[in-house]
């Protein structure tokens, strides 16, 4: 039985003004500014430049070219599924020590010489503060990978029971063919956890990284090729979904879908799949992480400064661009406007700002299209009878993507805010009689379309207790007495149901349990 090294979280650096961590990290957001990248594709032993070459910017300055990616099309899916299933039967057989070792000296290679590297490609191509960036792209991607290891460990040594004359084995074969892994802009983690897993269990994959997460998604797979992946284990390409969907749900070979996104394009994808499902050799799984409208509920019995903190954290950072983000509150009439008036002082105090300034706790959205949307919402509210905004509400995209952290109060629980994923810094608060708790409780569940995250706040454990058992199917992940962000791999593996997904928690057992097909062996002697 071999000894892994045990798998631990990542320590977050602080950066704090000072710390050489600062100024290192400074100087890489510097060399990233002061040169162009020029990112190719890469499938098999290629690195394929097309020459149709798109543009990288960072969304707090839209003007600025960080460098391009070469956009593919249908043919170099076509040759990324080729290369995948060439390499797949080398790389399934390779013992799983020597697949572990490659992901856990990628995990070295991040927390260590790459660190500032990703982080700064992070900060600067999605918008994100250096601690944001720091607990995303260094920690819950080293996290990811050396967890992962630790629980494909612990699935092939989960062996069924023997007895004289006979022994059973369970083999943990990868799936037959290929994973296709489409990862979201948000996380740089998501982004390295989605292909990375399914490889570890012995699958080869194509992933397609949305483009505007091309430019750290270049780091992560630089560093798989530095840690010694072999070619055409992981092919990553820069194509558009249609272009993607249109060759790999029509190859036979199509093993399984690991998605990361929004509930819409999941659930064509789905329908896609079922569609040509007569094409396939075998049922593909189909794993994926959709959205979210997730929720705090305080009782009257919470600290109206606990929960503002949570409103403000849980709804603001990164810009409330996590699927996680708090976006709807219930709060009680005796404590709703101590925590308002909270709410707007903290929201005051937010600077907001391009990363590369360690101050702006708040940067840009992703791009056009979110502020476009994210605009819409928050004119929505600007135009009802029945909410108002009490902070923020201005938007300017002249530089950067940058809207107000945003908060609209409502009078009406089914407002349109209070019901609509909106992936942005807007948050609604509902305010309620203190004595309706519970029916608060059932509206908060019958207003969930989504189960991803969720809040209570209380200090009497009776409602906490009430509170945990009426939400029971409106979050994957629930919170006692904080916010519904951060989940932290191997501490609360993150997810959920209804709308926002297939629940199979990234970070856990049970995700890395999707990518394998069990073969069980009986041996009479
Ligand atoms: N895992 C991320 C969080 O919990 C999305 O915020």
């Amino acid at each position: 039985i071999y000894q892994l090294p045990f798998a631990e979280n990542e320590p977050v650096n602080s950066y704090a003004p000072g710390t050489p961590e600062r100024q290192q990290l400074k100087d890489a957001l510097k060399k990233a500014r002061s040169k162009q990248v020029d990112v190719p594709m890469y499938i098999g032993a290629e690195e394929v430049k097309t020459g149709n070459k798109k543009p990288l910017n960072p969304p707090h300055d839209h003007q600025h070219v960080l460098g391009y990616f070469h956009e593919g099309d249908a043919s170099h899916v076509e040759q990324a599924i080729k290369a995948a299933l060439a390499a797949k039967e080398k790389w399934a057989n390779l013992s799983w020590e020597h697949r572990a070792a490659i992901f856990l000296k990628a995990a070295d290679l991040i927390a260590g010489p790459f660190r500032n590297e990703i982080n700064a490609a992070t900060m600067l191509g999605q918008s994100k503060s250096a601690y944001q960036a720091e607990i995303d792209s260094a920690c819950e991607l080293v996290d990811f990978l050396r967890y992962n290891v630790q629980f494909m460990s612990e699935i092939y040594s989960e062996q069924p029971e023997s007895s004289a004359g006979m022994w059973n084995r369970t083999e943990y074969r990868p799936l037959e063919g290929f994973v296709f892994a489409i990862t979201p802009f948000n996380f740089t983690a998501i982004a390295g956890n989605l292909p990375s897993s399914a490889a570890l269990m012995g699958n080869t994959v194509v992933w397609k990284a949305a483009y505007t997460q091309i430019y750290a998604a270049d780091v992560i797979m630089r560093v798989f090729k530095a840690a010694g992946l072999p070619d055409g284990v992981i092919n990553l390409v820069h194509v558009s979904g249609p272009d993607a969907g249109e060759v790999v749900f029509k190859h036979p070979d199509f093993a399984g879908l690991h998605f990361t996104g929004s509930t819409g394009v999941f659930k064509h994808l789905w329908k896609t799949i079922g569609e040509n499902i007569d094409i396939y050799k075998s049922y593909p799984r189909i794993v994926g992480e959709t959205g979210g409208k997730d929720f705090i509920v305080a009782h009257h019995t919470a600290h109206a400064r606990d929960v503002a903190t949570a409103i403000v954290r849980g709804a603001f950072e990164y810009q409330g661009q996590k699927c996680s983000a708090a976006s709807r509150v219930y709060l009680p009439d005796n404590i709703a406007e101590e925590v308002q008036k909270l709410v707007i002082e903290d929201v005051k105090d937010i600077k907001m700002g391009g990363p590369e300034d360690f101050e702006n706790f708040f940067n840009a959205v992703i791009d056009k299209k979110s502020f476009d949307k994210i605009a819409g919402y928050i004119e929505k509210a600007k135009e009802s009878s029945t909410s108002k905004i009490i902070a923020g509400g201005e938007y300017d995209d002249s530089k950067g993507y940058f809207i107000q952290p945003t908060v609209i109060l409502t009078e009406d629980p089914q407002f349109i805010t209070m019901k609509e994923e909106i992936f942005g810094p807007v948050v609604t608060l509902y305010v309620y009689k203190q004595e309706n708790f519970e029916e608060t409780l059932t509206l908060v569940d019958e207003t969930s379309p989504y189960a991803l995250t969720g809040a209570i706040f209380s200090n009497d454990r009776y409602i906490i207790e009430l509170a945990t058992k009426k939400l029971s199917n409106a979050a994957g992940n629930f919170y006692i007495n904080d916010k519904p962000t951060g989940a932290v791999v191997g501490q609360q593996p993150f997810g959920g149901a209804r709308g926002s997904g297939t629940n199979d928690k990234a970070g856990s057992k049970l995700n890395l349990l999707r990518w394998v097909s069990a073969r069980t062996i009986k041996e009479t002697f």
